[in-house]
């Protein structure tokens, strides 16, 4: 099933005519009401005018996050405050935080994508939504909310937080779908096996799993521990919120972008050049029906590639590959550039340990190090000295492989890293800030 089939089928043509159509639109649009626009294009050069095909959007400069803060709290709003009906921010890890304003078309517009992701996750009205993403200043919460409520789902608004019981609401209500981050649902998964039930006899058949990275095998793990359809779903408070992009159930393979809302383009993050289809970047996002924050040329500093090939399911928005991270999360260990999720990957499947881990980064005479934190389970916990050696050094060796890097290894009890309820922490970097 697809929710909306006029715009989610358009042929590529008809795609490109309107997003030509609704850039050109918003490249008036901010010129005229947001001074912070205005003056960025005359300082690069460029005015909406020179906009004559969807290429020459690379023309025009991009924004930062930087800008954002530089423009706190409201500068960019491209509407008067008294239009502005919903207020989201998220948490920097520094300093202010990032500032987003909707209208009431906004909203419309965010429920209708998240309606949409929920039919493309093969949810449909008649589902229970257990909604487990925060609600709050964070997005996820109410992002999901209001798409469940367009879908005409009932949705139960459980917010993060609350293990045990958001176990026995789970059983009790029947939930059919379960929205929150990956990590969340492994722990949720933990705390019913505490509880002595088993979350693979309950009702959830589909998961809608966001807001960090998470890699395939990540994804194995937790449909086998839980027992449904685990699908990747993308998005970010400066752009949207949840909703942005998600994957098919169908082919569980590389997120749609709503194309029709939003531009996506692949650039080299060094040298700011657009890369063509299929190349591996920074996925940067122009935003063609917001109101109160539109964005031009944004860097997510999140790191993908589009798919622009057929999808099985019909629709022909193209799609971004699951994400390897951001840009910013990603270490460089003596030179060696690595992903958190690469480490996932390798440690998922190792038999004895559990997809609970974390990264410490430090510096020893000037030479960086890693630690990784890996918990093993209980049966392997209480193995032999040797058996636990042999498992590390293979963890040592199977990371060196796959990256280059040299590693210190440490196996921690079962249950011993801290567990999140939202947004997991897998990296500690206690090098000196650069
Ligand atoms: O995390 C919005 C969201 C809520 C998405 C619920 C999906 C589900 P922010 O807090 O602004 O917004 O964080 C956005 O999170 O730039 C990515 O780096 C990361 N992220 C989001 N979804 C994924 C994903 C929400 N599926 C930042 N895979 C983004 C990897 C993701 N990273």
């Amino acid at each position: 099933m697809i929710w909306n089939d006029e715009f989610e089928t358009l042929p590529r043509e008809a795609i490109e005519s309107l997003q030509f159509k609704r850039l050109r639109q918003t490249l008036d649009r901010v010129n005229a009401t947001v001074p912070f626009y205005r003056e960025h294009f005359r300082k690069n050069g460029v005015n909406p005018d020179m906009l004559k095909s969807l290429d020459d959007l690379r023309r025009f400069p991009f924004t930062y996050k930087q800008d954002m803060r530089d423009n706190y709290p409201y500068g960019l709003f491209a509407v008067p405050l008294d239009q502005i009906v919903r207020i989201h921010a998220s948490s920097g890890t520094t300093g202010k935080p990032t500032v987003v304003g909707y209208t009431r078309r906004d909203i419309e517009t965010w429920s209708e994508l998240m309606a949409r992701s929920f039919v493309a996750a093969g949810a449909h009205q008649g589902d229970v939504i257990h909604n487990a993403y925060g609600y709050g200043l964070f997005t996820g919460g109410l992002g999901a909310h209001y798409g469940a409520e367009k879908l005409g789902a009932s949705v139960i608004p459980m917010s993060g937080g609350n293990t045990k019981k958001q176990i026995m609401i789970m059983q009790d209500f029947g939930s059919t779908v379960l929205t929150c981050t990956p990590s969340y649902s492994l722990f949720l998964a933990e705390t019913a096996a505490e509880m002595g039930l088993d979350m693979r006899d309950f009702k959830v058949r589909i998961g809608i799993f966001g807001a960090e990275p998470w890699s395939d095998k990540m994804r194995d793990e937790i449909q086998g521990k839980c027992n449904l359809t685990a699908i990747d779903i993308y998005g970010l408070s400066e752009i949207l919120g949840p909703g942005v992009a998600i994957e098919c159930h169908q082919a569980q393979h590389g997120l749609h972008i709503w194309e029709d809302h939003f531009l996506p383009e692949i650039i080299d993050p060094e040298t700011g050049e657009v890369l063509p289809d299929g190349e591996k970047g920074e996925l940067v996002i122009t935003t063609i029906t917001k109101e109160g924050i539109p964005l031009i040329r944004y860097r997510t500093r999140d790191i993908t590639r589009l798919i622009s090939e057929p999808c099985i399911c019909g629709r022909t928005h193209k799609r971004i590959e699951r994400l390897s991270g951001r840009s910013d999360d990603m270490l460089i260990i003596r030179g060696v550039n690595v992903f958190p999720s690469q480490i996932e990957s390798v440690l998922i499947t190792i038999e004895g340990v559990e997809p609970h881990y974390q990264l410490i980064v430090d510096l020893d005479e000037n030479l960086d190090t890693l630690e990784v934190q890996v918990e093993v389970n209980e049966k392997t916990f209480s193995d032999e000295i040797k058996v636990l050696q042999d498992l590390s050094n293979r963890i040592r060796k199977e990371i060196k492989d796959l990256l280059g890097v040299t590693c210190k290894v440490r196996l921690v009890e079962p249950k011993s890293l801290a567990r999140s309820e939202g947004k997991a922490k897998r990296v500690i970097d206690n090098r000196p800030q650069r």
